[in-house]
Order: structure tokens, then sequence, then C-alpha cells
């Protein structure tokens, strides 16, 4: 049997045609007892048939091999559950025939607490406690919950029954055929499914109410809610039918199942998952309150479903061939939900709001720890890590960047094929690009492999000379080496107006490329003064560096109003991450900040935001005499917007007015500015004697936890109380989210520890500790404290998932001393774990670059008195 272990894929000699699954969960023992039939086609000689499961006890006794050209049952002599390959071994002591046969297993198993496998989750019904019980199969815990060919590549179809208690709803993928009761049991049993992979599969068995309608081809979707909150899934609901038509056209192939399920599971550790036919959502991304959602939330809900939903072609109809290509799963995802979202709701401007997820992955593929899109799995605890920006956001950002250099139609058509070519089976990412490739006749597979199989990507750096542009590509690190690494970049660019714009290929290290054709002959002197911006609309994913002189006359568009939202989006964010690479002083980039003193778009002015919340945080380390001046320019800088958007909603309002309110009061609040923390503290007051308060609605909510925290102290706790109230009253998972999110802002060490302490207490469900751990930046030094003193604790509750991973870099990352890197590193040396591997060096990398930033802005001459004239000049 030995030659079957530490493989990183099961051999290839019995391949699973059809599963019969009967499975009989019991909720108050939290156990469950199954029986399993796979139809087997045996393709090689073999005595052995090796399968995964996973902490199953299986009986020597109830296996079985029956084969169709042997009249004779095998029975296996022996079995091995080999733990660290979550295999098992099936030794049949004689050659098994040739052909198809049916193989049977009986089995227990735990219903866990751990969210994966076959799992028990928590709820409340008239006061009194429940349990449901839910699956969580991907990427690799189906053999959690039965034994199967648990990899991607082996679909096959699935007929299931239930033994459920009579008075609960039992649901999978399939519609239910037949439902007969036996006292307090039932048999519930579903159709057969189509072909597909084992993570896809689902069960849930619980109590819920639900809505329903129905799509424009007569698919059933239903939306199922906590009893009696039905009405918050109407949205959802809504936007699962309309996104099901669209992509009906958009991949030109319909839905392939009889019916949609969605449910919210109150345990769930990721945000949601696309089993086919039974999507599983987090309450916060399903559940919509009229009263008590805010926009953002709504945005949220309407991005999932239409993710989700996108998967049911991407992903269950055609699916990964192996985990290395997963980027195709969730990097498309990711881009077709916004194609969908933005059809939906044009007025939100998502496209715009796609810098945020370009952006996040451009900052962590800016490290050295980063990785390839595609990258190479050897084991299944190495697949949980990879969820991460790089697949889900990266990915996206290169299927943009694709899709606006063939041409939307080009690519949908192209698209069209691949599914259809692909449809009940797997796929690699070459084969997308041969699709691309045969549509367009451009060399996809060649552009493309520079960016999914190299890890990284390029600044551009551009300079005007002698009326030529000279373009030249090198590696970013965000720590400000360079590496080596080379793409093929498809570059844009638009000079002095948007009428015409400019694009080729930069297939080598550099180039020049005349300009002369932007000059009429009346102009031909203006490119003296013209603006010129390349990544046009931000669709490529490269940094681009510009010389002073081009950057001064970027400035001045900005502030004169010339450009386009992304396009000043990605001017600022370019120059952010120069300036921690200490490749353009913090000067530069405050004085830059100056021009969007009066910038009203959303996803530019949340970037601002974010970006001086980071600046501010390293300029205390660095500079802290200046930090009063440095404050007090942040708060100049949002007064313009802040004063236009006012503390109440405007009648008919946008949604991104909506958004971008909460925001600017958030950022106003956190830098303790006093009308702000006096005005919230009002409205917060009226909204503890009513919580319909209109003077306190969702989208302010935040701000004005934030705001309260920053009075509170171990003297005035009056104000944490009262959040803690409001978090034990609600019944609406978004409104504790929000509460948790905002204790930890609060400046006082004693108090940050207290919150730390409650998110891991039984009153946060151990899905949402996380959001507790927005730390002040007083804070941070407690926080670490806390999570060594807690470590075993974390580890045991979160250490066979994604999300220790958060604690780690919530925790780690904000520091920015070369000292604290090795502190940390000699703590974990210790407490090595492969799910957090990688996790951590990025988290310690991200510590030194912080730590270098700081060394280059102390060392900044001037900075004082430029943050002097920044901070009191007048308008
Ligand atoms: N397939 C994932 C769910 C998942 C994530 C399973 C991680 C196993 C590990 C699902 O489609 C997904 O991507 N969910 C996202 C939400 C999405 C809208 C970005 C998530 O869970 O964050
Ligand atoms: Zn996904």
């Amino acid at each position: 049997m030995e030659q079957f272990k530490g493989q990183p894929r099961l051999p290839k000699f019995a391949i699973p045609k059809r599963y019969d699954i009967r499975l009989k969960p019991d909720l108050s023992a939290c156990k469950f007892a199954g029986f399993v039939s796979v139809e087997l086609d045996i393709v090689a000689d073999t005595r052995f048939i090796v399968l995964n499961a996973a902490e199953l006890s299986i009986n020597l006794g109830s296996v079985s091999f029956s084969s169709d050209n042997s009249p004779k049952v095998f029975e296996a002599l022996k079995l091995e559950l080999v733990e660290e390959d979550e295999i098992l071994v099936l030794d049949f002591a004689e050659t098994l025939p040739l052909g198809l046969g049916v193989l049977a297993i009986g089995f227990e198993g735990v219903l866990n607490d751990k969210m994966k496998g076959f799992y028990r989750s928590k709820y409340e019904l008239h006061g009194e406690k429940k349990n449901m019980a839910v699956t969580q199969f991907e990427p690799a815990d189906a053999r959690r919950c039965f034994p199967c060919w648990d990899e991607p590549a082996c679909k096959a179809t699935f007929k299931i029954t239930l033994d459920v208690p009579s008075e609960l709803l039992a649901l999978s993928n399939m519609p239910v055929i037949e439902e007969k009761v036996n006292g307090p049991l039932k048999t519930v049993s579903y159709q057969e499914s189509p072909i597909m992979s084992t993570y896809l599969v689902a069960i849930v068995v619980g109590l819920f109410d639900y809505v329903e309608d129905y799509t424009s081809d007569g698919i059933k979707v239903r939306v199922y809610c906590q009893v009696g909150k039905a009405n918050q899934g109407k949205f959802a609901l809504s936007v699962a039918v309309r996104t099901l038509d669209l992509y009906k056209d958009y991949f030109a192939v319909p839905y392939s199942l009889p019916k949609l399920d969605m449910v919210a599971i109150p345990d769930f550790a990721a945000g949601a998952m696309e089993n086919y036919g039974l999507v599983t959502y987090r309450e916060t991304t399903l559940l919509y309150d009229e009263q008590h959602s805010a926009a953002t939330n709504k945005q949220r809900v309407a991005t999932v479903v239409a993710h989700e939903l996108a998967h049911q072609w991407f992903g269950n109809l055609v699916t990964m061939e192996w985990w290395t290509h997963l980027w195709l799963n969730e990097g498309f995802a990711t881009w077709v939900s916004y194609l969908a979202t933005d059809s939906l709701f044009p007025e939100w401007k998502i496209w715009t709001q796609f810098l945020d997820e370009s952006t996040d992955s451009l900052r962590l593929d800016g490290l050295a720890e980063s990785h390839p899109i595609e990258v190479e799995i050897n084991h299944a605890a190495e697949i949980d890590e990879i969820f991460d920006a790089i697949s889900y956001k990266k990915g996206a950002s290169v299927i943009r960047m694709l899709q606006s250099y063939l041409g939307a139609e080009c690519f949908q058509r192209s698209l069209a094929s691949y599914i259809k070519k692909h449809a009940c089976s797997n796929a690699k990412t070459e084969e997308l690009w041969a699709a691309l490739e045969e549509g367009s006749g451009e060399p996809v597979n060649k552009l493309m492999n520079t960016w999914t199989k190299q890890k990284g990507y390029p600044v551009v750096s551009v300079r005007v000379k002698d009326q030529k542009l000279e373009f030249e590509q090198s590696q970013f690190f965000s720590s400000g080496s360079h590496g080596d690494g080379q793409w093929i970049v498809p570059i844009t660019f638009c000079c002095g107006s948007y009428d015409k714009k400019k694009s080729f290929l930069l297939q080598t290290k550099s180039k020049t490329h005349d300009i002369k054709e932007f000059l009429s002959d009346s102009n031909k002197s203006s490119i003296a003064h013209s603006w010129i911006k390349l990544n046009v609309d931000q669709t490529g994913f490269y940094r681009v560096k510009y010389d002073e002189d081009l950057a001064a006359r970027l400035h001045y568009a900005i502030e004169n109003k010339y450009l386009t939202a992304t396009d000043r989006f990605g001017i600022l964010d370019d120059s952010f991450a120069l300036c921690m690479a200490c490749q353009l002083p913090l000067t530069s980039l405050l004085t830059l900040m100056g021009a969007y003193r009066e910038e009203l778009e959303y996803t530019v002015l949340s970037n601002l935001i974010s970006i001086t919340y980071k600046v501010g945080r390293i300029a205390a380390d660095a500079r802290p005499e200046l930090m009063d001046d440095i404050n007090l320019f942040f708060v100049n800088l949002f007064q313009y917007t802040a004063e236009k958007l006012g503390w109440d909603a405007k009648q008919g309002e946008s949604h991104l007015d909506a958004m971008l309110r909460g925001e600017i009061l958030t950022a106003l609040a956190m830098l303790g500015h006093e009308e702000t923390l006096a005005e919230a503290s009002r409205r917060f007051h009226a909204f503890l004697n009513d919580r319909n308060t209109p003077i306190l609605p969702p989208d302010i909510r935040k701000a004005a936890y934030v705001a309260v925290m920053q009075k509170v102290n171990s003297s005035n706790r009056a104000g944490l109380e009262s959040l803690l109230r409001v978090y034990r009253e609600t019944d609406l998972s978004q409104e504790k989210t929000r509460i948790l999110g905002s204790l930890a802002s609060c400046p006082d060490q004693g108090i940050v520890l207290e919150v730390l302490n409650f998110a891991l207490s039984s009153e946060v469900r151990s899905q949402d500790a996380v959001f507790g751990l927005a730390v002040s930046k007083e804070g941070r030094e407690v926080a670490w404290t806390w999570l060594k003193d807690n470590w075993d604790l974390i580890v045991k509750t979160y250490g066979s998932g994604f999300l220790i991973t958060c604690f780690v870099s919530a925790i780690v990352s904000p520091f920015a001393s070369f000292e604290k890197a090795k502190e940390v590193e000699e703590f974990f040396a210790s407490r090595a774990k492969a799910s957090i591997a990688r996790t951590l060096k990025q988290s310690l990398e991200r510590v030194r670059i912080n730590a270098n930033w700081i060394q280059s802005i102390e060392k900044e001459k001037n900075l004082g008195e430029a943050v002097q004239e920044l901070a009191y000049r007048k308008h």
C-alpha cells in the first residue's frame, strides 16, 4: 500500500461514474451514518481501489465490490485510512475485473464544528437553541462526508437520499422526487444530478422560510432565510432571477439544472459557496433588510449573488482540471460578477469600483512572497491559501485587461465557444487561451502566459524626449527593489484629450513612440504642457511612473478636472505605491493628494481615505512631531465633500453618495475631528432610544460607532457598553459585524484588549471574530501580545481553515520595524504551520517594507514645511 502514499493525486485505475449516497444525520448527537455505492469503471488491472476519505470511520465488513463482468462479490480484505493523505486504500487481495462495477461502503462520521465537510451550525428559534446540518466541500472536504474521488476532474452523477427528522426541511443540489414520512423520520430522495465534481455536492437540513420566483425560462429560484425573515431574501431573489437570465444570454447556454436554491447559513467560513443548484451564503452576503442594511451591504449581496451564479457556468458546468487552475473559477467569476452587476445597477459605477479589486491584488503581487496565478499544488492542505487576492483579484484584473485588448464582442463570442466545448467536462488555463486565440486571431497564449505563469507585474516608466515618448518596463516591488521579470504589456495612452487613444504591445524592455501625430498644426507647441496619461481607464495590470514634468502636468489636469475618475484613481494609487517603495518622496505624494480636495467620486475618494490611514500610521512612527499638521491637512482634504454630503441623505440621492457619506464621516471620526464626534454622539443617543430613528440610518452607523469609540476609555465606558447592547439586541448579522468592525478603533489600549477578548468569546460566531481585528494604531502592540497569549486557542478554533490567516495578517502587517519583524519571526519559528506559511512570510515582508519606508521618510528634509503649507493653505 506504500506506493499510494504521499502522492498529490489519486491513481487513475478506477474511474467513478455515479454515486448513490444515503445519509442519516443526527442533529442532537451531532453525528451521521452513511452508505455509498459508487459505479466505477476499472480501467487498469489492480487489486487496490484508492479513494479519498477523512475523519470517517469505515467498517471493513461493509466494503464490497461487485463487477458487471463477474458473478462473485469481492470483499475487501484490508483497508487503510491514511490520515496525512486523506485517502482510503482498499485491498481486495485479487485483481478486479476490468469494466464497470459497484463499490459499496458503509461509514459513520461526526457533524463537526469546523465549518467544513458535513457540519453543524447553530441558530435560535423562538428563544430555543437549534442545530442545522450543512455541508461545505470546497476545496477538498467532500471526503469528510463520504468516501469519494475528491478531485475536480473526477466528475460523476450523484443520486442522494436523506433520512432526517420529519419536521425539518432537507435540501440538496437537485429537486426532491419523493418524501416518505415514517413517524419522527422521513426519507427524502432527490433527482440524480448531471455530471459534476464532488466539491459542488451540497446538503442543508434545518428550518427555514423562503421566497420564490421564476426565471423567464421557468426555472424556480428560492431564497431560504431564518424563520420569520423571508422578506430579507427578496432583494437577492430579484438579483438571482435577473442574473440567471443575463448569463444565459452571455454564455449562450441555459442554466443547466431544474431549480436554484440559495440559503443563508448562520455559521459559514467563506462568504458564499456555489454548490450546483444549492448555493450557500453567510447571512451578511444574502440577506438585505430595508430598514437596517446599508447601501454597501446591498451592493455586497448583489455582487456575491452574481459571483456565485457565474460559477454555475464557469466552475460547475466547465470545471478547472486541477487546483492549479483555481483562478479560472474565481478570477473569472469575480470579473463576470462586475459585468452582471453593472448591467443590473449601472448607477453603481461598479467598473470604477472594480479598481479596488485591482489595487488589492497589485499590493499583494508587489511582494517578493507573492505567487503566480497558476500555482503548483501538491497537497490538499496547500489549496486553502490560494483562495487569495491573486486568484480572485489579479485573476479578474488580467481578464479585464485581455477583454479590453480583444474587444467585448470578440471576447464574449470566444467564451461562449469555450463553454460549449468544455461543458460537463474540465479545462485548463491554456484551453481558455486557445478559445480566445481562435476567436480573435491574436497571440493570446503567448501574451497571457507572461501574466499567469510568473508572479508580479511591471512598472512602466515614461518620459518625453524630443516629441517622443520613451517607455521602459521593469518588475515592480513594493520594497523598492527591481526584479527581472518581463511582460507583454498592452500599453494605452492619451495625450491632452480622450478623443484619440493610442495603443501598442510593449514586448521588450523598452520602446519609444512618436507622438507628433497628436499635434495638430495649430498646437504643435502645446505638447510642452499637455497632459499624457498611460493605462487609460486603468485596464492594464501595471503601474506607471511618470517623470517629474509629466507628473506635474497630470497634477494640473486633476485639479482642473480634465481626467476621468478611473484615471484619477490610477494616478493616485500608483503614486502611493511608488512612495511606499521609496521611489517618490512623501512630500510629492501629499502634494498630489492635495489635488483631490474637490473629489466627489466614491471610488477615488474611498481610496484617498484608505491612503490617508496608511500614510497617517507610517508618519506617526516616522515623524510624530508632524502629526498634528498632517491630521489637519487630511481633515481639510475631506471638508469640501463632507460639507456637500452633510449628515442626512438627500431626497433621491445616489447609492454612491450614500456609501461615500459613510466613508467620509468614518474618516473624519478616525481623525478625531471634534465636530464630527459631537454630531455622531448626538445621533447615536437618539438611536439608542429608538433603533429606527431617521437621524442614524444604516449608511452612517459605522461612522457613528467609530466616533463613539474614539472617546471610550477605562473611566468612560458608556459608549462601549451601549454598542455592546446594540450588538446583543440586534438579530441582523450585518449590524453585528458593523459594530464589531468599529470597536477596536478605540485609541485606549485596555479597551482594545477587551474588544479582542470579546471577539473570541462565545458571543461572536467564530467566522465573525476577524471583524474585531481592525485595531487602532495605539492598539497595535496590545493586539500582538494578545495574539501571542491566545495563539493556542486561535489554532484550536481556526487551525483547520483559511480564517486563521486573517489573524496573522491583520495583527502583524501594521508593524513597521525590523526588530518587530524579527520578534514575530522568532515567535512563529516554533509554531510553524503549513496553512499560514505564505501569509506569515507576506506579513513579515510588509513589516520590513514599512520599516524601510519609515527610514526614507525620516530622511526627507523639507517634509515639515511642505506639510505646514498643505495644512494651512487657504482655499
Ligand atoms: N468558491 C468560493 C467559496 C470558497 C472560498 C470555497 C474559499 C472554499 C474556500 C466562492 O465562489 C467565493 O468565491 N466566495 C467568495 C465571495 C465572492 C463574492 C468573492 C468568498 O467566500 O469570499
Ligand atoms: Zn467564487
